[in-house]
């Protein structure tokens, strides 16, 4: 077992051997579901204590009782979800933990595919799993050690919880912690129910005037300020970004910001294009000819755009997860250019090696978000240099979550949010 999760498991246990316990329970209720979860050492363990009763926290602890019941959309198969009420989640952490009534929910990609495919890469749907990683809510209770938030303040959530001791986490790469336990990444259930369980210090506090719904939009904007980050974009900038969906469009918008004064969106469907004018407030577009070798399409691409010199970009990201994009990417690059690698596609392509090599070119991944990224987006939407709100093309209730799905496997929407359930 990892030492992290073997920590907190034993801490979990002598949180219940200890003679003063903080939860007490009020009465034996019926269980609601019937899920095995004994023997899983991850957040949903947590969750499974409490099915037997009712319970409200006494002590050092918040004194409100939470609504008993803690509806959650779950992904049981491929193509198989179902609502149901899960335990109301307890701290996993006492003293650090905090309980968000989630707000607002988008739909990502990846929870589309794990509906459609039940797999990404080696994480694999083996048990039911609550679906949902974009989420804001309202902090309803918080741990006896938590000064950052309070009950009613209105946050992001990170939905990746790093084990805060590998490499990694402690040289302050914790988005590449191999322990981290990811919400709607198997085995760890997502943020698609009432309420979640997380650590105070992965919610970002929302300002006044910052809504819940764009709150949900503060995920995808991390992911773009990350992989704009690994662009080191600067002021004045030349940059291509592939793709024009929710995270193409934020790496524009989030280099734009940066100070790129030329950028180009690329995508094979026109009215993606229209839309990233829109968003963007103007920038030029480019379709790439799919019968062009990519070195051909970087060519046609460089004469038809005036953003971009005829000696290439400054920085070209793909948000597409296609090849073609990849590899046009690199011949669109002027020497010494930094192509972005942000979009998940194949496992494996045909790279144009000669071309970085002889280029100089710096060619980097983008993974998540990292230390600094969440606060960033919360700025940047706060500050109204992206205006994510025009990305909602849907908002939906909680009972509507399936369709919801639906439609954006279908690919017309930008972005749809799903409402936490209501009381
Ligand atoms: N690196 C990370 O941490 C991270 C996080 C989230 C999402 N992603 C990935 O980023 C990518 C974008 O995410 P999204 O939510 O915006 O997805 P999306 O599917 O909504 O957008 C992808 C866009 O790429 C366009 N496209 C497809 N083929 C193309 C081609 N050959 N040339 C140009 N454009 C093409 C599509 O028309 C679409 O508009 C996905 O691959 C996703 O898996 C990565
Ligand atoms: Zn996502
Ligand atoms: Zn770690």
């Amino acid at each position: 077992m990892q030492r992290a999760r073997r920590d907190s498991v034993k801490r979990e246990r002598e949180r219940e051997l200890s003679p003063v316990a903080t939860r007490k329970p009020l009465k034996k209720k019926a269980r609601t579901e019937s899920f095995d979860r004994t023997g899983n050492h991850d957040r949903s363990e947590n969750l499974g204590k409490a099915e037997d009763f009712d319970f409200a926290w006494v002590g050092d602890m918040a004194t409100e009782t939470l609504t008993e019941k803690n509806p959650s959309f779950v992904l049981q198969e491929v193509h198989k979800v179902s609502y149901e009420d899960r335990p109301v989640p307890q701290f996993k952490d006492p003293e650090n933990d905090v309980i968000v009534k989630v707000g607002w929910t988008g739909i990502c990609g990846s929870d589309v595919h794990y509906w459609s495919h039940g797999r990404i890469g080696s994480f694999v749907l083996e048990k039911p799993m609550v679906l949902g990683h974009e989420s804001s809510g309202t902090i309803v209770k918080v741990g006896s050690k938590v000064t950052s938030v309070k009950e009613g303040d209105r946050v992001a959530m990170e939905p990746g919880v790093p084990c805060r001791r590998c490499k990694p986490c402690k040289i302050g790469q914790y988005n590449l912690c191999p322990y981290v336990e990811f919400a709607s990444t198997p085995p760890y259930d997502g943020t698609l129910a009432r309420y979640y369980n997380i650590p105070a210090d992965f919610c970002y506090k929302l300002p006044d005037h910052v809504s819940l719904e764009e709150g949900a939009l503060v995920e995808p904007t991390a992911v773009a300020v990350h992989i704009t980050k690994q662009g080191d974009v600067k002021p004045g900038n030349s940059v291509v970004v592939f793709g024009a969906g929710p995270v193409g469009l934020l790496c524009a918008g989030v280099a734009k910001a940066y100070g790129a004064t030329n950028i180009v969106m690329v995508d094979i469907v026109e009215s993606k294009l229209k839309f990233a004018q829109e968003f963007l407030g103007g920038c030029e577009i480019y379709i790439p000819d799919t019968s062009k070798t990519p070195a051909e399409s970087a060519q046609a691409l460089k004469r038809k755009c005036q953003n971009i010199p005829e000696t290439g970009a400054d920085v070209a990201i793909d948000a597409s997860g296609a090849a073609s994009s990849t590899q046009t990417a690199i011949h669109v690059l002027r020497r010494g250019g930094t192509f972005v690698q942000g979009g998940m596609g194949r496992d494996e392509i045909n790279f144009p090696i000669m071309a970085v090599c002889a280029n100089e070119i710096t060619v980097k991944g983008s993974f998540r978000y990292g230390q600094g990224d969440y606060e960033l987006a919360v700025g940047l939407i706060s500050r109204g240099q992206l205006n994510v709100k025009s990305m909602i093309s849907k908002k939906v209730k909680f009972e509507e979550a399936e369709q919801a799905f639906k439609e954006v496997k279908e690919g017309k929407v930008v972005k749809v949010l799903i409402e936490g359930p209501r009381d």
